[in-house]
């Protein structure tokens, strides 16, 4: 069923699905809360998997609470319509601009891992207008033609906001190479400290196996008209490096040439493979 695909809107220039638009006046409206925590991430970059391991730590490693709802309740995203209680503020409030969170924790991923993910996206979940042949969609991708706009921007603006807000900017290869690790960063950053076991636990819960096979996490539980599992499972293969079986020689040549265009004077890097 194609019904429902329709094309992207655009907010302040970046493409986005029209319903996000409408409820975009509520993510200006909100305010946080001292103790809030903001993940940011461009699409396909582990939102769920970094979403699930806070989850965890908020509910020191207790499996059975982190299943009490589906993940995109669990950790709301701000633009999604209804989300999120619109609350008067409450006294307490930390000012500032913008959404105010004293805490993010950013998480980024290689964009050649990022694209085929999203590639696959597009054509599962039908808020998106057809993705069309790869070669089509790795252009538009370059060119910021995308939800959520250029990933270039994306990794990039975070990257610089890094020395003016207490953001902790965390990657997928990373993660993968070694959870364990960069667990303990979350936890450090967030200044708390759990027992080994727990650690385990968290671990174990969020590995791709397990998340993959739980409904409160591999989105399963979203209406089939607007992901259909058939096409592209949510969880997905969950590696580093699955644009190799994707790109030919010349689609890398060109993605690499425009990489270092639009990444030349930043010193942030990407791991492609782990
Ligand atoms: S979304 O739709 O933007 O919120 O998607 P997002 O969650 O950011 O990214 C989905 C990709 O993350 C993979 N994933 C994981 N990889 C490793 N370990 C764990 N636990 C995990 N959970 C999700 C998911 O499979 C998507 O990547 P691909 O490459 O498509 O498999």
């Amino acid at each position: 069923d194609e019904g429902c695909r329709e094309e992207l809107g655009s907010l302040h220039g970046i493409p986005l699905y029209k319903s996000f638009i409408e409820g975009w006046p509520q993510v200006e409206a909100f305010q946080a809360r001292h103790d809030d925590l903001l993940i940011a991430t461009y699409p396909k970059s582990g939102t769920t998997w970094l979403s699930e391991i806070l989850d965890m730590i908020y509910h020191d490693g207790d499996v059975e609470k982190c299943r009490r709802d589906a993940i995109f309740n669990r950790v709301p995203f701000l633009e999604m319509k209804g989300a999120h209680p619109t609350d008067p503020a409450p006294p307490g409030l930390l000012p500032g601009e913008g959404l105010g969170c004293p805490q993010v924790i950013y998480m980024a991923r290689n964009p050649k891992d990022v694209v085929i993910s999203y590639y696959y996206f597009y054509q599962m979940a039908k808020m998106h207008p057809d993705p069309g042949m790869l070669a089509e969609f790795l252009e538009a991708f370059m060119n910021g033609k995308v939800a959520y706009g250029s990933w270039y921007e994306h990794v990039r603006g975070w990257w610089e906001k890094r020395q003016e807000k207490q953001l902790l900017y965390l990657f997928y290869e990373d993660m993968k190479k070694d959870p364990r690790r960069e667990v303990q960063k979350i936890l450090q950053f967030l200044g708390k400290e759990v027992v080994e076991e727990t650690v385990a636990r968290i671990l174990h819960h969020t590995s791709f196996q397990e998340m993959k096979k739980n409904p409160a996490a591999n989105y399963e539980t979203m209406p089939s008209s607007l992901m259909d599992h058939s096409l592209s499972p949510f969880m997905r293969k969950g590696i580093s490096g699955d644009w190799k079986n994707h790109f030919t020689v010349a689609q890398n040549e060109r993605f690499d040439r425009h990489y270092q265009q639009h990444m030349a004077g930043s010193d942030l890097c990407f791991q492609m493979e782990v």
